[in-house]
């Protein structure tokens, strides 16, 4: 009766994989539990989401290799496989929500989420450019809010004045506005197959984890851009930014629970160090009462079953 903070299903995001195909799941090994589904199967989550209160699921593509240039094109194809499962999902579930990822890793043959020049630089304004492109295909397939998280300065107004002149006035910007460079993210770079070929790092682009203040900023110029709402990613070892965000703009502020905060809980869980259920429920709940309207979390489903009882 007194407990200041509910977490439910509808406060729960969650993160799908494509693969390409048909009838085909692939397990991801860094990812225990969690595969890469082709469209059909994908269709198949987003009922189960839909039965089990989720309001949104978010789509990340496992682009073939071969596909894969230095310009991104396959991002720009409207065929492109995001495009396909947010068209088969719209078409079988239209009442869940479609989040979709902007921005170019998993179609670079380099793995970073722009361009980049002879020397590996990301191209701040040549990949903005491109990332309205992106967003604007996604938004014609189907899509109900593009999440631009590639950190590039400018593209959140760059993408809305865009949407507006082509008549997708409803569809929402939901910012990756605080993302940091992290080493939190390794699984889902094997997810999206970007591991590998990923030169260098992320940190000409994505935030030092050293930095608070700097995070406001970001997110004030991601609002001032016409950002619906805004994200902090990771999660867990984020929960201070999520609190001053809040605090500071009063607005939606969402988390991403990433691949590897997921993988921990696995790992402890399996090596019995520690109670899964048990630690799902209180990192989500820890999420809500840090101030996060949701949470993206790859334990969606399975959090779902345990807060329907
Ligand atoms: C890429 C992107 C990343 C994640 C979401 N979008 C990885 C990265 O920035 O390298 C990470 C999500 C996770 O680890 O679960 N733009």
């Amino acid at each position: 009766m007194v407990a200041e903070t509910v977490l439910t299903p509808a406060n729960l995001i969650w993160p799908l994989f494509i693969a390409e195909g048909e009838g085909v799941e692939e397990p991801i090994a860094s990812l225990p539990g969690v595969s890469r589904w082709s469209v059909d199967h994908i269709v198949a989550r987003a009922r189960e989401a839909r039965a089990l209160g989720i309001p949104c699921v978010a789509l990340f593509q496992n682009t073939p290799r071969a596909l894969r240039t230095d310009d991104a094109g396959e991002a720009l194809n409207p065929d492109n496989l995001i495009c396909r499962a947010v068209r088969a999902v719209k078409d079988a579930v239209p009442e869940i929500g479609i989040l979709t990822d902007v921005a170019l890793d998993p179609y670079t043959a380099h793995g970073h989420d722009g361009i980049v020049d002879d020397k590996g630089y990301v191209l701040n304004d040549v990949t903005s450019a491109i990332l309205v492109e992106q967003a604007l295909v996604q938004a014609e397939a189907g899509a109900d809010i593009v999440a631009p998280s590639d950190m590039m300065d400018g593209r959140v107004g760059a993408i809305r004045q865009a949407l507006e002149q082509r008549g997708h006035h409803n569809v929402q910007i939901m910012a990756y506005a605080a993302k940091y460079a992290s080493a939190f993210y390794g699984p889902f770079r094997d997810a999206v197959g970007s591991r590998g070929l990923l030169k260098g790092d992320k940190k000409a682009y994505q935030m030092d984890y050293a930095n608070a203040e700097e995070a406001l900023r970001e997110v004030a110029m991601d609002l001032a851009e016409g950002a619906d709402t805004v994200m902090v990613k990771p999660g867990l070892p984020y929960l201070d930014i999520v609190r001053r965000v809040k605090e500071r703009f009063e607005v939606p502020v969402f988390a991403y629970q990433v691949s590897g905060e997921y993988a921990m809980i696995e790992a402890s869980a399996a090596a019995g160090a520690g109670d899964r259920d048990a630690l799902v429920l209180e990192t989500l709940t820890a999420f809500r009462r840090a101030g996060c309207s949701g949470v993206l979390t790859y334990h969606a489903p399975h959090a779902a079953r345990l807060l329907a009882g």
